[in-house]
């Protein structure tokens, strides 16, 4: 989604600028921009619509200099994807990139108008340019225009703003959109996402909820909206965060796919320790123990792929601890009324920790009553979420690149069931062995996975050449797969354009069992465990009805095969981690139909890796 970064410097920053829009790519993008202003403070604006190599092209033909400058990827909120509607907007000598949305933008253009701007873009974005630009015809100064503009702009945003008549400074303000300054030796940079920054500098400033910042080569200058100076601490953080490469993979979807097996090993290596009990170096303030003992229930929130695995985690929380859980998704809970109980804790989960809506949902829980702390569950250290939680743990899946999660939700699911193990652990009067019986569970996993990926063919091709021209497909599961069902379905919508919908399998007769003929294919996800028979029952109500039935199970599980019925058997799984390796063969399928289809699913259409708008 949308990322902005701005650079000056004493040398040229066009490079500097460019590296960081490749370096922002994975947040997903559908257009890029860049403004210059060049010795003899001139403005200068290049626009492409299409990737950052081709503005790079474009650039390196147009042999651009400039010590000054701000860039932009748009992910469109408002106008269509077009080289108008790019970022930078300007306004005669005004330039700025905008993150976010602005929710008076109608007003503000109506009065506008009446001033006589002309508007050359439908963005919400370009209202910023010519506000900043009426007030400093008032003010003559840069940063007292902004400071004037953010109070009449309502909406969640960071913004970058440049004026080439002054080229000693670039203004940035922001209210709920992350904003980093990167402090360097005479140089200094801004940028939605550390990630751009963090092959140049290693001390960082964080800029917060409502505050300005005034940025020239060798200083920089925080207030807060209403004016006030604040003194910030820089932090330092050497991790260069290398975007990875693809390797000898064609889509990063498929090296993160194959990347599962080693990083739940490493999960298992580094959560448990030598006498196979369950720790988290993360959690090291001795508070978070007494909250967890004296807790009584849990809410989780979360969107997309991180809601499914949290309601996986529902399932284990209540069925391995004596806490209740409840999860939502982050879009609802932050706009609705609550009753919290006693003694509550909130879990966000999300692979960026920079969701604008399990963000709000964070903020929102600051002001009700009855939490007792806040745990975000996440992949990105130095995300908002991790900041600004009480407590955080890390499902350390490394970088993730392409749109569709795959191994951050087997991560968060492994990381999901130890929290769960180290809680029950925690509360329990007489201790059991819970705890090394997961150890053991787990250390098959990693190798699970590993023969699924190496025989997929095998087991699954019929099943990919059978559902990659279909429109529709059903999928089913129960109890702690039904999360599962709703995962693969998300896979299949995503990055195979297939219109997959989840259902409980006990809910077929209630409904969509209407839906059952010969041509819409269902999958339904029969484990080996407590429920199999009801599953069972599910499956002979598809098959009196001749519906086309694919049965993902286990080699223990016998169902008769038939002209409408296909089995997918694959290997004895313990009870316990079933959910997290039924996710692959999910994956596998949703990857191969993209293939076959050739959908670029590193960046399926319309969506982004950072959902940092509401
Ligand atoms: C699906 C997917 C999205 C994200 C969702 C939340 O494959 O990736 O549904 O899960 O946008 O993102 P995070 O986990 O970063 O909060």
């Amino acid at each position: 989604m949308c990322g902005i970064i701005g650079a000056i410097s004493q040398r040229n920053v066009v490079k500097t600028l460019i590296n960081g829009l490749y370096r922002l790519e994975y947040r997903g993008y559908d257009s890029v921009g860049l403004a210059i202003v060049d010795e003899n403070s001139k403005l200068f604006r290049v626009r492409e619509v299409g990737k950052t190599i081709d503005l790079d092209k474009k650039i390196q033909h147009l042999a651009v200099f400039g010590k000054i400058g701000i860039a932009h990827t748009r992910w469109a909120t408002h106008g269509k994807l077009s080289e108008r509607n790019a970022h930078p907007h300007v306004s005669d000598y005004i330039s700025i990139v905008h993150n976010g949305t602005i929710e008076n933008y109608r007003e503000l253009k109506t009065w506008l108008r009446k001033k006589k701007y002309l508007f050359f873009s439908e963005t919400d974005s370009e209202v910023i340019a010519h506000l900043i630009h009426w007030e400093t015809q008032r003010n003559k100064n840069l940063l007292r225009a902004v400071q004037k503009v953010v109070l009449m702009l309502h909406g969640n945003y960071s913004i970058i703003a440049m004026d080439s008549r002054d080229p000693k400074r670039l203004v940035s303000a922001r209210t709920f959109n992350p904003l980093i300054i990167g402090l360097g030796k005479g140089e200094n940079f801004l940028a939605s996402d550390q990630v751009a920054l963090s092959s140049i500098v290693e001390r960082f400033l964080h800029l917060k909820k409502n505050e300005i910042a005034e940025v020239s080569k060798n200083d920089v200058k925080i207030l807060s909206f209403d004016g006030r100076l604040i003194e910030r601490r820089d932090v330092s953080s050497q991790i260069y965060q290398e975007i990875p490469t693809k390797g000898l993979y064609r889509y990063y979807m498929e090296k993160e796919i194959y990347e599962q097996p080693e990083i739940i090993e490493e999960l298992i290596k580094d959560r448990f320790d030598s006498k196979n009990n369950i720790f988290f170096s993360d959690l090291e303030d001795s508070r978070i123990e007494e909250i967890f003992i004296k807790m009584e229930s849990i809410q989780i929130v979360a969107c997309g792929t991180s809601y499914n695995a949290g309601m996986v985690g529902k399932y284990w929380f209540e069925s391995f601890t004596d806490i209740s859980c409840n999860v939502e998704i982050a879009s609802e809970y932050c706009c609705r009324n609550h009753v919290i109980s006693r003694n509550s804790l909130l879990i966000t989960l999300s692979q960026s920790g920079e969701t604008a809506d399990t963000i709000s949902a964070l903020n929102l829980s600051k002001n009700l009553k009855n939490y007792l702390a806040s745990l975000a569950i996440c992949n990105v250290s130095n995300s908002y979420l991790v900041r600004e939680s009480d407590f955080s743990i890390m499902t350390k899946a490394g970088m993730e690149i392409s749109v569709a999660s795959s191994k951050s939700f087997t991560a968060q699911l492994t990381t999901l069931l130890l929290l769960v193990a180290y809680i029950r652990n925690l509360r329990k009067k007489s201790k059991d062995s819970f705890q090394k019986d997961l150890f053991l569970s787990l250390k098959k996993l990693p190798k699970y996975i590993e023969k699924l990926l190496l025989n997929h063919q095998e087991k699954m091709n019929f099943l990919i050449s059978d559902l990659f021209d279909k429109r529709n497909v059903l999928i089913l599961g129960r109890g702690d797969h039904f999360p599962i069902a709703l995962e693969g379905a998300l896979k299949l919508k995503e990055i195979a354009y297939i219109h997959a919908e989840a259902n409980y399998a006990g809910e077929l007769k209630h409904g969509p069992l209407a839906l059952v003929d010969k041509k819409i294919p269902i999958i339904i996800i029969a484990p080996y465990n407590g429920i199999l028979s009801k599953i069972r029952l599910n499956i002979e109500e598809i098959r009196s009805r001749r519906g086309m039935l694919y049965v993902i199970t286990d080699e223990r599980v016998s169902i008769q095969e038939d002209d409408q019925t296909k089995i997918i058997s694959l290997f004895d799984i313990e009870e316990i981690i079933s959910p997290i390796f039924y996710a692959v063969p999910f994956q596998i399928l949703a990857y191969n139909i993209a293939l076959f289809k050739n959908i670029d699913m590193d960046h399926p259409r319309n969506l982004a890796k950072s959902v940092t708008v509401e």
